[in-house]
């Protein structure tokens, strides 16, 4: 045997480098990192939790709560199944959290950092403890407040219940997390799941009113047995003790409730519990080890572009000037100059620079610059990062959000207005925001639609659109949908040329760019520069920001605006064929080397004028231009265009925006009738989603809306439209936050220029939904109505169908108006999400109004789904005079019990229309006032 001398780990026989304890305890402190890190969510859900245990105390409040009949009974099984519901919801936050981190677990466990099961076990285990205190939260402080049995067993009993329903609902998440593997398919699991085991948890539609084709259901929904044992556990107590009918007054209450009345259905329960804790989590390890990937993240728009060829040579000045002049000539235009002198930008000091003993309370971020900008002239601004130069094209351009600025700036020798100066000006920002859902050509006919002066008549308009698209090389993509960066649709360089594009159809005449080349390879940039090339030689102002440009592309440009670190300026002056000029300007200060042969221009003059070089050399290079005769010619022409010149006039515009309101309205409609016509994801989607839950509603109810003998085949009735009008409202509610948030960045970037208000923006929006949701209501009333068998007439279908519209239209509202007030989708999400469980318990159904404590009842009345089930139950049932076994009346029942009262009916029908107008109004009133974005 020969001896080798090769470290033992050089060839490893092993599949994973460490053995399972280290595996394990390795993943182990990874997820408890992960969770210390990640402490905010769980801490703002501790706090959720809370509030709402507080309402749940408050509106159960012992004093209120009696112990007399069955119908006592129902409310305290309502109180347990509010708590088991929230206790359920909480866990639903797994699902992104799972998501989020699964990129990361694909790529470690292909390259075999670890087994899937190391990944698995401590995801599920680590976070035990939080579910111990969940539930702990909740039960300590509903348990007695609410009066359940004082018997100290069974509080710890009913805490062990919630404590695994809460270990439960995280690992079924977690599983359907693993499973979907993306936010929208694991989102739309998620709820049809949840919708199962809720309507099929046995409080919604009583057991033995269970369609057989459902049992099954019945039996597999992890919600029935928390139910069952959690009642169990309740009603055997000793405070139920009162004979009743030769059983006692809790028996009757847990077998009137379906439920089995057995002590030791309290133990199925448990051990049920733990059975779907335990496969829950298995299945949720098989996902992970068994799936990959969700689909491929990238897909390009076809490069139809591919065969353009690109002359870099036609870049440069003079050789094709006068062929590129007739170009984007069609519609006139004015050439304006633009004047800057002495230009200081400053914002409050930053907290964190004020905690490190800063005792300025201004950070001053540009120091007095100064420079002309000239029609026909092509401007580079550049400098070091961090220099300043989006803040002074922001400062320039008006887009600044915050923030002081001092300084003169003139448009062709009139101080410039931002009213004004919107209308004849462009701004590519550095980051390309386009609706994603609608096409190259429909994005700039829109923009040339709002921006374009109102004597533009149609026919031009278009020819003119054409025109641009020829000059920024757009034709081959004419009719591509834009789409979403990083996801599809345009690629980065195509989407920058859109950018540039959109502004051009506008016909500005100064044009601002913030760096249209970066992130593009060689060839892209040639064709944004021969772009922005072309642009200038029709006569406009162009300023562009610039990052290591090659030589090529910086010969293209005619001036330089160089700037350092500290916002001042060290160059302002001609680039000169070959960059001559500046090269001279350079090599004439004391001590610079010379430029080596071939030797960029561009970065051979950074780096002679880096912050290193003048320590070095112990000079200031803003002080040496400040003595130069450069400076002073600057001085000189600022000071020449800075006075009108005779026979012109300020610029004048009879409105602020070219276009009057309603037609602002109009093309903002018609711009999101293509949006959402061209998403399925979500139109279509939510559509599908409405017919499935329609016809499982449909089969679950068949034929409950026809059976009103009894109190309970009326509960099952209101049951059923109580469980489809909640979770068809959040449903609505949560799909359209993405949508408006996504919309809402584009909407910020178009106010900004100048295209339209905030109100029509806002109306087109809220109008653009209607149809959409008519059509899901229609459907779903359709079905629905026809398959539970409520009651033939016309009258009483338009009511239902009315109501099913109004509360999917102004929860969809309502989805919107939390876009509207926080500053993204996430945070709306979470906003939203905490009134939905109070929506819910609210609602009437789990507590009717007459049982709510007076000191909650306002609430009631401010809950708009409980409106809807009032609506929806008075105009199906409210009008029957038919004899339930109990001898009462439907109708009195309904008033009793419920406090339903059917005249009310209109004043009902009023409110839904004013809940509508009010989401919808402060929805837009939000968008209009709230600024978000922060420059
Ligand atoms: N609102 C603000 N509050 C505090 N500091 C700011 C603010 N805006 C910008 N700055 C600071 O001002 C300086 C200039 O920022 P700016 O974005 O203009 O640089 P830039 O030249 O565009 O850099 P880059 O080339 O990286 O885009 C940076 O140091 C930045 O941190
Ligand atoms: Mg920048």
């Amino acid at each position: 045997m020969t001896n080798t001398k090769s470290h033992p780990a050089a060839l490893t026989t092993e599949k994973y480098g460490l053995n399972k304890k280290e595996l394990l305890k390795a993943c182990v402190d990874r997820e408890i990192l992960l969770m210390k890190r990640n402490s905010f969510i769980y801490i703002f859900k501790l706090f959720q939790l809370l509030v709402l245990s507080f309402i749940t105390l408050t509106l159960f409040f012992r004093t209120e709560m009696h112990r007399r009949t069955t119908e006592d009974g129902g409310i305290y099984v309502g109180a347990l199944f509010f708590g088991i519901i929230m206790i359920t919801f909480n866990g639903m936050s797994e699902i992104s959290m799972t998501i989020a981190k699964l990129p990361v677990y694909y790529k470690q466990r292909d390259y075999l950092f670890y087994p899937s099961w190391s990944y698995a076990l401590p995801a599920w285990v680590v976070k035990i403890p939080i579910s111990f205190i969940e539930a702990a939260l909740w039960t300590i402080l509903t348990y007695y407040v609410v009066g359940f049995d004082p018997n100290i067993a069974r509080f710890f009993k009913q805490y062990l219940i919630l404590l695994l329903v809460n270990q439960m609902s995280s690992g079924l998440f977690r599983f359907i997390g693993a499973l979907g593997r993306n936010m929208i398919v694991a989102n739309t699991f998620g709820s049809f799941a949840l919708l199962l085991i809720v309507a099929l948890g046995g409080f919604v539609i009583v057991r033995e009113d269970v369609k057989k084709w459902w049992l099954w259901g019945y039996w597999s929904s992890p919600l029935m047995y928390a139910m069952n044992g959690i009642v169990v556990n309740e009603f055997l107590g000793h405070q139920w003790k009162a004979p009743l009918n030769g059983t006692t007054l809790g028996k009757t209450i847990i077998t009137s409730g379906g439920f089995y009345a057995e002590a030791y259905w309290y133990w199925i329960s448990i051990a049920a519990l733990l059975g779907f804790i335990l496969v829950l989590n298995l299945c949720f390890a098989l996902s992970l080890a068994i799936l990959g990937p969700f689909g491929k993240s990238q897909s390009n728009a076809a490069h139809a572009d591919n065969d353009t060829e690109v002359e870099l040579s036609a870049m440069t000045t003079g050789d094709d000037a006068t062929q590129t002049k007739k170009k984007g000539m069609i519609l006139p235009f004015e050439p304006h100059s633009m004047t800057f002198n002495d230009v200081k930008y400053s914002v409050d000091m930053p907290q964190e620079m004020k905690e490190q003993g800063v005792s300025e309370d201004r950070l001053l971020l540009l120091k007095g610059v100064s420079g002309a900008f000239r029609p026909g002239v092509l401007t580079a601004l550049m400098g070091v990062s961090g220099a300043g130069k989006t803040t002074l094209m922001d400062v320039l351009a008006g887009r600044k959000t915050g923030g002081y600025i001092e300084g003169d700036v003139r448009i062709s020798g009139y101080p410039k207005k931002q009213e004004t100066f919107a209308r004849i000006s462009g701004y590519c920002e550095q980051n390309d925001i386009h609706s994603p859902q609608v096409t190259v050509y429909e994005s700039l006919l829109y923009s040339a639609w709002l921006r374009l002066a109102t004597d533009v008549d149609e026919q031009t308009r278009k020819s003119f659109v054409d025109e641009v698209m020829d000059l920024v090389e757009l034709n081959p993509l004419r009719d591509a949908l834009v789409g979403l960066p990083g996801v599809n649709g345009l690629s980065t360089e195509q989407r920058k040329r859109l950018t540039i594009a959109v502004e051009l159809v506008a016909n500005p005449s100064i044009i601002f760019m913030d760096e249209p080349t970066s992130g593009l390879d060689a060839r892209a940039a040639a064709i944004v520069m021969r772009t922005v090339r072309n642009t200038v030689d029709t006569g406009r102002t162009v300023v562009c920001t610039i990052h290591q440009p090659s030589i090529d592309i910086f010969e293209a440009f005619d001036e330089l605006f160089l700037m350092k670190r500290g916002g001042q300026e060290l160059y302002v002056g001609p680039v000169g064929r070959h960059s001559c000029e500046l090269i001279k300007y350079f090599e004439d200060i004391n001590g610079i080397s010379k430029i080596k042969d071939g030797y960029n221009p561009a970065t051979w003059m950074l780096e002679v004028s880096a912050s290193a070089q003048e320590m070095a050399l112990g000079v200031d290079f803003t002080e040496i231009y400040q003595n130069s005769d450069l400076y002073r010619r600057n001085k000189a022409l600022i000071a020449e265009l800075s006075v009108p010149r005779p026979g012109t006039n300020d610029l004048y515009f009879p409105t602020q925006y070219s276009q009057s309101f309603l037609v602002q309205c109009m093309v903002c409609l018609w711009k999101q009738r293509w949006s959402y016509w061209r998403n399925p994801p979500y139109t279509a989607v939510r559509f599908a989603f409405t017919t499935f839950i329609a016809v499982m509603f449909g089969t679950m109810f068949w034929d409950l809306g026809s059976k009103k003998n009894t109190q309970r085949e009326l509960t099952n009735a209101i049951g059923s439209i109580y469980a489809a009008t909640l979770f068809l409202a959040i449903q609505n509610a949560s799909a359209v936050q993405p949508v408006v948030d996504i919309e809402r960045t584009v909407f910020y970037r178009e106010r900004a220029a100048g295209m339209y208000s905030a109100l029509p923006y806002a109306f087109a929006q809220v109008l653009v939904e209607i149809p959409y949701v008519f059509a899901q209501s229609a459907v779903y009333s359709i079905i629905v109505y026809a398959m539970i068998g409520f009651d033939w007439t016309a009258a009483k279908f338009f009511w239902y169908l009315f109501f099913q519209f109004c509360s999917l239209l102004y929860m969809t509202y309502y989805g919107m108006m939390t876009v509207a007030i926080t500053p993204n989708a996430n945070i709306a999400a979470i906003i939203a999400a905490s009134f939905y469980g109070l929506f819910n318990v609210f609602s009437g159904f789990i507590i009717p109004r007459p049982r709510i404590p007076v000191w909650w009842r306002w609430y009631y009345w401010g809950n708009p789904l409980a409106w809807t089930l009032y609506g929806m139950v008075v105009s199906q049932f409210g009008d029957f005079d038919d004899r339930l076994t109990s001898g009462e009346t439907v109708k009195g029942y309904l008033r009793r019990y419920f406090g339903y009262k059917h005249d009310f009916l209109p004043a009902i029908a009023g409110v839904h229309i004013g809940l509508v107008l009010f989401f919808g109004f402060i929805f837009a009133y939000c968008i209009r006032a709230f600024n978000f974005q922060k420059r």
